[in-house]
């Protein structure tokens, strides 16, 4: 199954993106772009989490990617930064949570 992973402002489809997460020990951060979560409010969230990763140099150290329903529509817009759910995720609170998410990287 391709996943699609924004990588560079670029779309890239891979077959298997933890095998990017091994090689370079990146940090996931995985946005649901089921029906659900996509028509509320993640296809919006797309460029945000593009501009934060550019704006705070972290290319190297993450891997944005889209995925498909996580099973928890009733609680989305859902997004993964590695194992941890962010659930009713909004273009208000992105920037919060990825920094809470994202906090050790820097
Ligand atoms: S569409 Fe996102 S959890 Fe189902």
């Amino acid at each position: 199954m391709l996943r699609v992973c924004f990588y560079h402002n670029k779309n890239i489809y891979i077959n298997c993106p933890e095998t990017i997460l091994i090689m370079f020990k990146k940090r996931k951060i995985t946005l649901c772009l089921g029906s659900s979560c996509f028509a509320r409010g993640n296809q919006e969230i797309i460029p945000l989490i593009k501009k934060y990763i550019s704006r705070k140099c972290l290319e190297d150290k993450v891997l944005f990617i889209g995925d498909h329903c996580m099973s928890n529509c009733s609680q989305g817009p859902n997004l993964c930064i590695g194992d941890k759910l962010f659930e009713k995720i909004d273009k208000d609170s992105i920037e919060k949570i990825l920094d809470e998410g994202l906090k050790d990287l820097d």
